[in-house]
């Protein structure tokens, strides 16, 4: 299987790695594996959270030793000398994993001077390789890949997903579901964010819009949608910063003002 056209060394070891982690998480899943809950609700980290995320960290020092790593379970590891800003969600789709439903993967980015440059979100189960790099296109399994060509939200597909303090009806997310689905839009809650951002560059949903994610949860994606030529912004419609938390809206670009329209802060 090709993993796309001839890709910087960068993305090249992105790749490696996230194959590698990825093998891990494959062999071990749906074994009895040990699960610890971290603070709030329903929060599961499991042993292979931990183990794909120490192995994609060595496979990258051993590449560039002075790298820093932002990574879900690790935290920040700055280096000073570094350019390079590795963003890692070893397993997203715990929840799923710890469930035995094989809908989880890695996610993996490289950011530098406020972009992405590389990204990658492997499927393991699926043995789905998206990989993006800036300026030369995204890809699935090395076939290239487009948004969806749909021009109209209430005829299209989308996902969600729901923040863990979702009785408190955050940002009125409930809301904003409520009015979406009365539109009659298709709507998925899959479990993985980064699963959910690799469809949209991937024309499978036409859009996704999230709230309470993390940096590891959008870094590789967004890079995929823009390459695939789709957009990313805030609530706002702002550019998205990937390293601000803020509730994110991804789509094909063509319905992109019309969602929006449906996620003012106040309803
Ligand atoms: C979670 C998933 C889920 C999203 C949660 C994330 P994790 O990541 O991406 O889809 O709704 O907000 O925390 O914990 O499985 O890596
Ligand atoms: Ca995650
Ligand atoms: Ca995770």
């Amino acid at each position: 299987m090709h993993a796309g056209p001839k890709f910087s060394e960068l993305t090249t070891v992105a790749i490696d790695a996230v194959r590698q982690a990825g093998a891990i998480l494959r062999k071990g899943f749906g074994t009895n594996y040990k699960i610890e809950l971290k603070p709030g609700i329903q929060n599961y980290v499991t042993e292979y959270d931990y183990a794909s995320e120490k192995l994609i960290i060595e496979i990258i020092q051993n590449h560039y030793p002075s790298h820093s790593f932002l990574g879900e379970e690790c935290g920040s590891i700055p280096n000073d000398n570094s350019e390079i800003l590795w963003i890692i969600d070893p397993l997203d789709g715990t929840t799923n994993f710890a469930h035995h439903i094989p809908l989880f993967c890695i996610s993996l980015g490289a950011y530098n001077h406020k972009e992405m440059v590389s990204g990658v979100i492997y499927q393991p189960i699926t043995d789905e390789l998206f990989v993006a790099e800036k300026g030369q296109g995204s890809y699935l399994n090395g076939k290239r890949l487009q948004v969806s060509n749909t021009v109209s939200f209430k005829g299209g597909m989308g996902a969600t997903g729901f923040p863990r303090n979702i009785i408190e009806n955050p940002l009125h997310c409930i809301d904003h579901f409520i009015n979406i689905l009365k539109t009659g839009t298709i709507i998925r809650n899959i479990g993985s964010s980064a699963i959910n951002l690799a469809y949209v560059a991937a024309g499978r949903f036409d859009a996704y819009w999230a709230i309470s994610l993390h940096s590891w949860d959008i870094a590789a994606g967004k890079l995929l949608i823009e390459e695939a030529g789709g957009k990313m912004t805030t609530y706002l419609g702002k550019e998205y910063d990937v390293l601000s938390n803020a509730p994110i809206v991804a789509t094909n670009s063509l319905i992109h003002e019309e969602l929006l329209s449906f996620l003012k802060l106040n309803v």
